[in-house]
Protein backbone atom coordinates (compact mmCIF):
# COMPACT_ATOMS: atom_id res chain seq x y z
CA UNK A 1 0.00 0.00 0.00
CA UNK A 2 1.51 3.50 -0.82
CA UNK A 3 1.55 6.38 1.38
CA UNK A 4 -1.21 7.95 -0.54
CA UNK A 5 -3.73 4.95 -0.23
CA UNK A 6 -2.95 4.70 3.57
CA UNK A 7 -4.01 8.31 4.07
CA UNK A 8 -0.85 8.88 5.90
CA UNK A 9 -0.49 11.85 8.96
CA UNK A 10 2.05 13.92 7.73
CA UNK A 11 4.77 14.06 10.27
CA UNK A 12 4.86 17.94 10.63
CA UNK A 13 0.55 17.80 11.18
CA UNK A 14 -0.20 17.55 14.72
CA UNK A 15 1.27 17.35 17.79
CA UNK A 16 0.89 14.08 20.64
CA UNK A 17 -0.80 15.32 23.78
CA UNK A 18 1.89 14.42 26.86
CA UNK A 19 2.59 11.01 25.06
CA UNK A 20 -0.89 9.61 26.41
CA UNK A 21 -2.06 8.32 22.83
CA UNK A 22 -3.88 11.68 21.86
CA UNK A 23 -3.06 14.08 18.98
CA UNK A 24 -4.39 17.34 17.92
CA UNK A 25 -4.07 19.45 15.09
CA UNK A 26 -5.24 22.94 14.76
CA UNK A 27 -8.20 23.73 12.64
CA UNK A 28 -8.35 25.82 9.05
CA UNK A 29 -10.77 26.77 6.29
CA UNK A 30 -14.46 24.97 7.09
CA UNK A 31 -13.30 22.91 9.68
CA UNK A 32 -12.43 25.51 12.37
CA UNK A 33 -12.42 23.74 15.94
CA UNK A 34 -9.43 21.50 16.46
CA UNK A 35 -9.31 18.09 15.43
CA UNK A 36 -8.56 15.08 17.98
CA UNK A 37 -7.23 11.42 16.99
CA UNK A 38 -6.48 8.57 19.47
CA UNK A 39 -3.84 6.10 18.62
CA UNK A 40 -6.28 2.60 17.40
CA UNK A 41 -5.41 -0.59 19.86
CA UNK A 42 -8.25 -2.52 17.58
CA UNK A 43 -7.53 -4.13 14.44
CA UNK A 44 -8.57 -3.59 11.69
CA UNK A 45 -8.86 0.19 13.25
CA UNK A 46 -12.27 1.89 12.33
CA UNK A 47 -14.99 1.49 14.50
CA UNK A 48 -17.82 3.80 13.09
CA UNK A 49 -16.67 5.28 9.31
CA UNK A 50 -14.01 7.45 10.80
CA UNK A 51 -11.13 8.47 8.11
CA UNK A 52 -7.89 6.34 9.38
CA UNK A 53 -4.84 8.35 9.54
CA UNK A 54 -1.57 6.25 9.41
CA UNK A 55 2.25 7.38 10.87
CA UNK A 56 4.08 4.76 10.23
CA UNK A 57 2.50 1.32 11.62
CA UNK A 58 0.74 3.54 13.74
CA UNK A 59 -3.24 4.36 12.95
CA UNK A 60 -4.77 7.25 14.41
CA UNK A 61 -8.51 7.30 14.26
CA UNK A 62 -9.95 10.80 14.38
CA UNK A 63 -12.67 11.64 17.04
CA UNK A 64 -15.69 12.79 15.05
CA UNK A 65 -17.08 15.47 17.03
CA UNK A 66 -20.52 14.91 15.47
CA UNK A 67 -20.06 11.60 16.35
CA UNK A 68 -18.76 11.06 19.90
CA UNK A 69 -19.34 13.85 22.58
CA UNK A 70 -15.66 13.22 24.01
CA UNK A 71 -14.62 14.40 20.49
CA UNK A 72 -17.30 17.32 20.68
CA UNK A 73 -15.99 18.34 24.35
CA UNK A 74 -12.46 18.68 23.18
CA UNK A 75 -13.15 20.12 19.69
CA UNK A 76 -14.91 23.43 22.03
CA UNK A 77 -11.91 23.29 24.38
CA UNK A 78 -11.76 20.49 27.06
CA UNK A 79 -8.70 20.74 28.56
CA UNK A 80 -7.82 17.29 29.94
CA UNK A 81 -9.91 14.06 29.32
CA UNK A 82 -8.27 12.81 32.83
CA UNK A 83 -7.99 9.13 31.08
CA UNK A 84 -4.19 8.75 31.19
CA UNK A 85 -2.71 5.00 30.50
CA UNK A 86 -3.39 2.30 32.59
CA UNK A 87 -6.99 3.80 33.89
CA UNK A 88 -9.70 1.43 34.62
CA UNK A 89 -12.74 3.21 33.36
CA UNK A 90 -16.63 2.21 33.65
CA UNK A 91 -18.33 3.34 31.04
CA UNK A 92 -22.20 3.72 31.42
CA UNK A 93 -24.32 3.73 27.88
CA UNK A 94 -21.69 2.25 25.79
CA UNK A 95 -24.35 2.04 22.67
CA UNK A 96 -22.24 0.25 19.93
CA UNK A 97 -19.15 1.61 21.15
CA UNK A 98 -17.95 4.44 19.31
CA UNK A 99 -17.15 6.25 22.17
CA UNK A 100 -14.90 3.53 24.55
CA UNK A 101 -13.59 2.78 21.62
CA UNK A 102 -11.44 5.83 21.67
CA UNK A 103 -11.61 5.73 25.75
CA UNK A 104 -9.69 2.56 24.99
CA UNK A 105 -7.39 3.86 22.71
CA UNK A 106 -7.01 6.16 25.47
CA UNK A 107 -6.55 4.60 28.57
CA UNK A 108 -4.42 1.96 26.78
CA UNK A 109 -3.38 -1.64 26.60
CA UNK A 110 -2.99 -1.10 30.81
CA UNK A 111 -6.10 0.05 31.55
CA UNK A 112 -9.69 -1.68 30.86
CA UNK A 113 -13.24 0.10 29.79
CA UNK A 114 -15.83 -1.91 31.27
CA UNK A 115 -18.83 -0.63 29.03
CA UNK A 116 -22.32 -0.98 30.30
CA UNK A 117 -25.22 -1.21 27.41
CA UNK A 118 -28.87 -2.31 28.05
CA UNK A 119 -30.07 -2.79 24.86
CA UNK A 120 -29.43 -6.00 23.50
CA UNK A 121 -29.15 -5.05 19.85
CA UNK A 122 -26.19 -2.44 20.45
CA UNK A 123 -24.95 -4.85 22.95
CA UNK A 124 -24.30 -6.86 19.82
CA UNK A 125 -22.49 -4.17 18.23
CA UNK A 126 -20.71 -3.11 21.16
CA UNK A 127 -19.76 -7.36 21.64
CA UNK A 128 -18.41 -7.26 17.82
CA UNK A 129 -16.12 -4.37 18.26
CA UNK A 130 -14.71 -5.69 21.79
CA UNK A 131 -13.18 -8.99 20.32
CA UNK A 132 -11.10 -6.36 18.41
CA UNK A 133 -10.30 -3.84 20.88
CA UNK A 134 -7.94 -5.86 23.60
CA UNK A 135 -8.76 -3.93 26.65
CA UNK A 136 -12.76 -3.24 26.28
CA UNK A 137 -14.63 -5.71 28.62
CA UNK A 138 -18.74 -5.62 27.13
CA UNK A 139 -21.30 -5.88 30.62
CA UNK A 140 -24.80 -6.07 29.41
CA UNK A 141 -27.01 -4.90 32.25
CA UNK A 142 -28.74 -1.86 33.16
CA UNK A 143 -26.53 0.98 34.86
CA UNK A 144 -29.92 1.88 37.06
CA UNK A 145 -28.78 -1.47 38.69
CA UNK A 146 -25.26 -1.41 39.56
CA UNK A 147 -25.44 -4.06 42.25
CA UNK A 148 -26.09 -6.15 39.24
CA UNK A 149 -22.40 -6.04 38.58
CA UNK A 150 -20.43 -5.82 41.53
CA UNK A 151 -19.11 -9.21 40.56
CA UNK A 152 -18.25 -8.27 37.02
CA UNK A 153 -16.44 -4.77 37.31
CA UNK A 154 -13.83 -3.66 39.84
CA UNK A 155 -13.30 -0.10 41.36
CA UNK A 156 -12.14 2.25 39.06
CA UNK A 157 -10.27 5.63 38.35
CA UNK A 158 -12.82 6.76 36.45
CA UNK A 159 -16.57 6.83 35.37
CA UNK A 160 -17.43 8.20 31.78
CA UNK A 161 -21.62 8.30 31.61
CA UNK A 162 -23.59 9.21 28.16
CA UNK A 163 -27.27 7.33 28.83
CA UNK A 164 -29.52 10.19 28.04
CA UNK A 165 -32.17 9.92 30.79
CA UNK A 166 -33.78 11.64 33.25
CA UNK A 167 -32.13 10.68 36.05
CA UNK A 168 -28.85 10.54 35.01
CA UNK A 169 -27.21 12.01 38.01
CA UNK A 170 -28.68 9.67 39.89
CA UNK A 171 -27.73 7.05 37.81
CA UNK A 172 -23.98 8.52 38.26
CA UNK A 173 -23.89 8.80 41.66
CA UNK A 174 -25.14 5.38 42.19
CA UNK A 175 -22.31 3.89 40.12
CA UNK A 176 -20.03 5.88 41.96
CA UNK A 177 -20.57 5.35 45.33
CA UNK A 178 -19.86 1.27 44.45
CA UNK A 179 -17.04 1.48 42.02
CA UNK A 180 -15.13 4.92 41.69
CA UNK A 181 -12.04 5.37 43.83
CA UNK A 182 -11.85 8.40 46.19
CA UNK A 183 -10.23 11.52 43.93
CA UNK A 184 -11.41 9.47 40.81
CA UNK A 185 -12.74 11.10 37.61
CA UNK A 186 -16.41 11.85 36.21
CA UNK A 187 -16.06 12.43 32.40
CA UNK A 188 -20.35 13.04 31.70
CA UNK A 189 -21.89 13.94 29.11
CA UNK A 190 -25.68 15.45 30.12
CA UNK A 191 -28.56 15.76 27.85
CA UNK A 192 -30.12 18.93 29.42
CA UNK A 193 -33.33 18.00 27.59
CA UNK A 194 -33.99 15.11 29.61
CA UNK A 195 -33.73 17.38 32.62
CA UNK A 196 -37.53 18.88 32.34
CA UNK A 197 -39.32 20.85 30.48
CA UNK A 198 -39.61 23.34 33.44
CA UNK A 199 -36.40 24.76 33.62
CA UNK A 200 -34.79 27.00 31.33
CA UNK A 201 -31.66 26.04 30.14
CA UNK A 202 -29.23 27.57 32.41
CA UNK A 203 -31.44 26.43 35.07
CA UNK A 204 -31.04 22.72 34.51
CA UNK A 205 -27.17 23.71 33.91
CA UNK A 206 -27.75 24.88 37.81
CA UNK A 207 -29.63 21.87 39.04
CA UNK A 208 -27.06 19.68 37.28
CA UNK A 209 -23.92 20.79 39.21
CA UNK A 210 -25.97 21.40 42.40
CA UNK A 211 -27.26 17.77 41.93
CA UNK A 212 -23.72 16.40 42.15
CA UNK A 213 -22.60 17.97 45.19
CA UNK A 214 -21.03 16.74 47.93
CA UNK A 215 -19.59 13.81 46.30
CA UNK A 216 -18.32 16.08 43.39
CA UNK A 217 -16.13 18.66 42.23
CA UNK A 218 -16.79 19.98 38.71
CA UNK A 219 -13.58 20.84 37.87
CA UNK A 220 -14.43 21.93 33.80
CA UNK A 221 -17.56 22.22 31.74
CA UNK A 222 -18.54 22.82 28.20
CA UNK A 223 -21.55 23.11 25.85
CA UNK A 224 -21.39 20.69 23.32
CA UNK A 225 -23.63 23.05 20.84
CA UNK A 226 -23.07 22.85 17.83
CA UNK A 227 -22.32 19.31 17.65
CA UNK A 228 -24.53 17.73 19.92
CA UNK A 229 -27.52 20.08 21.07
CA UNK A 230 -28.47 20.85 24.68
CA UNK A 231 -25.84 18.77 25.40
CA UNK A 232 -23.46 19.75 28.43
CA UNK A 233 -19.89 17.41 29.03
CA UNK A 234 -18.02 17.99 32.48
CA UNK A 235 -15.92 16.25 34.55
CA UNK A 236 -15.48 16.40 37.92
CA UNK A 237 -13.52 14.79 41.18
CA UNK A 238 -15.12 12.34 43.30
CA UNK A 239 -14.91 12.54 47.11
CA UNK A 240 -12.06 15.03 47.47
CA UNK A 241 -12.22 18.03 49.33
CA UNK A 242 -9.04 20.91 49.37
CA UNK A 243 -7.34 18.58 47.33
CA UNK A 244 -6.68 16.24 49.76
CA UNK A 245 -9.00 12.66 49.68
CA UNK A 246 -12.11 13.02 51.53
CA UNK A 247 -11.33 10.28 54.03
CA UNK A 248 -9.05 7.46 54.27
CA UNK A 249 -8.95 4.71 51.94
CA UNK A 250 -12.65 3.30 52.42
CA UNK A 251 -12.76 -0.81 51.47
CA UNK A 252 -14.21 -0.05 48.47
CA UNK A 253 -10.43 0.94 47.46
CA UNK A 254 -9.09 -2.58 47.88
CA UNK A 255 -11.72 -4.40 46.09
C1 LIG B 1 -26.52 8.54 23.70
S1 LIG B 1 -26.37 6.82 23.65
C2 LIG B 1 -24.66 6.55 24.03
C3 LIG B 1 -23.68 6.83 22.92
C4 LIG B 1 -22.30 6.35 23.26
N1 LIG B 1 -21.90 6.78 24.58
C5 LIG B 1 -21.24 6.83 22.28
O1 LIG B 1 -20.78 7.96 22.38
O2 LIG B 1 -20.86 6.05 21.43
C6 LIG B 1 -27.10 6.34 25.16
C7 LIG B 1 -27.00 4.84 25.43
O3 LIG B 1 -27.30 4.63 26.80
C8 LIG B 1 -28.00 3.41 26.89
N2 LIG B 1 -28.72 3.42 28.17
C9 LIG B 1 -29.77 4.22 28.53
N3 LIG B 1 -30.17 3.92 29.77
C10 LIG B 1 -29.35 2.93 30.22
C11 LIG B 1 -29.27 2.20 31.44
N4 LIG B 1 -30.12 2.42 32.44
N5 LIG B 1 -28.33 1.25 31.55
C12 LIG B 1 -27.46 0.99 30.53
N6 LIG B 1 -27.49 1.65 29.36
C13 LIG B 1 -28.42 2.60 29.20
C14 LIG B 1 -28.91 3.41 25.68
O4 LIG B 1 -29.35 2.09 25.36
C15 LIG B 1 -27.99 4.01 24.62
O5 LIG B 1 -27.29 2.99 23.93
Amino acid sequence: MTRSERNELPPRHGREVGGSGLRTSEGQGTRPFRSFYTRALGNPPAVYGERIRWREDEAWRPMEPSRTKLGAALAKGLRDPRLGPGTNVLYLGAATGTTASHVADLVGPSGVVYAVEKSPRAFLKLLAMARRWPNVAPVLRDARRPQDYLGLVPMVGAIYADISQADQVEIVTANAELFLEDGGWLLFAVKLSSMGRELTGPARVEQVLASLQPGFRVVEQVSLEPFHRKHLFLTARYGVRDGAPRSAPSPRTSR
